[in-house]
């Protein structure tokens, strides 16, 4: 759901503030009420929007999935000035934004769209969406400590992990490489499960998001999903979470 006066703005009829004067002027409508509110709130791909009579048409929903760098930001600009995300999305044609965050110094699978919906649906919890790490521990994992990863730690506020599958993918001199799958995501969840076994991260990777892989594309590069791509991620978590949402206003 988003700001009327956004809506109208990002569909080119005016500026955010000429769209907030349409809107007290009494020239837009919302599935055929006018409305003067400028708090409402629309979804631009099922509410029918018009101003003067006209229907607004809302951007086309994009789905992109990208490799984001090392040494990058996930928010679109940085108080401190570093490389953000916005750096690759402006050669994006429609206004996306990225679904969940990756750290600065994490490399790796991140989808972008501009589907207010699907943002939505692939972050609440109740989807559980796969996220596939490759990562690289300080020292050696033991037995033990692999199996405290695949059953739940404690993190440093608290929250016990849930499970997660872990593999070890290969035991270096000093350090160890292994791949965990996580269907929640918690602020430096990898990295905090690292603390809670006593082993640094030195290295993460996201090898995959939603069954998504970063195969084929070097960080910096993006592509859009397939069609088949992006039909499996409606019909997992796009349908499920919009049915959840009618029977809630429903009930
Ligand atoms: N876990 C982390 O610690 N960092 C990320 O960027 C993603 C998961």
């Amino acid at each position: 759901m988003e700001r009327l006066q956004k809506v109208l703005a990002r569909a080119g009829i005016a500026s955010r503030r000429a769209s907030e004067e349409l809107i007290t002027a009494g020239r837009v409508r919302v599935n055929g009420r006018v409305v003067t509110e400028l708090g409402t709130k629309v979804d631009p791909h099922k509410d029918r929007v018009e101003v003067d009579g006209k229907r607004v048409v809302a951007e086309k929903p994009v789905y992109y999935f990208l490799h984001k760098p090392r040494e990058m930001v996930t928010t679109l600009d940085d108080p401190e000035g570093r490389a953000t995300i916005g750096d690759i999305l402006r050669r994006i044609p429609e206004r996306v934004v990225p679904v969940g965050r990756l750290d600065y110094h994490t490399s790796g699978a991140l989808l972008v769209t501009n589907d207010g919906d699907m943002v939505d649906a692939l972050l609440r919890p109740r989807s559980a969406v796969p996220k596939v790490y490759a990562v690289k521990f300080q020292g050696h994992l033991d037995v033990p400590e692999l199996d405290a990863l695949r059953n739940g730690v404690t993190l440093d506020d608290g929250y016990r992990t849930q499970k997660a599958e872990v593999f070890v993918l290969r035991q270096e001199q000093n350090h160890s490489w292994v791949q965990i799958t996580l269907t929640e995501g918690k602020n430096r969840q990898v990295h905090r499960m690292g603390d809670a076994i006593g082993h640094r991260v030195m290295r993460l990777t996201r090898q995959s998001f939603a069954g998504l892989s970063i195969e084929g594309l070097r960080p910096g590069e993006y592509r859009e999903l397939t069609r088949d791509e992006l039909s499996r991620l409606k019909k997992q978590y796009l349908n499920p979470y919009r049915r959840a949402r009618e029977a809630s206003k429903g009930a």
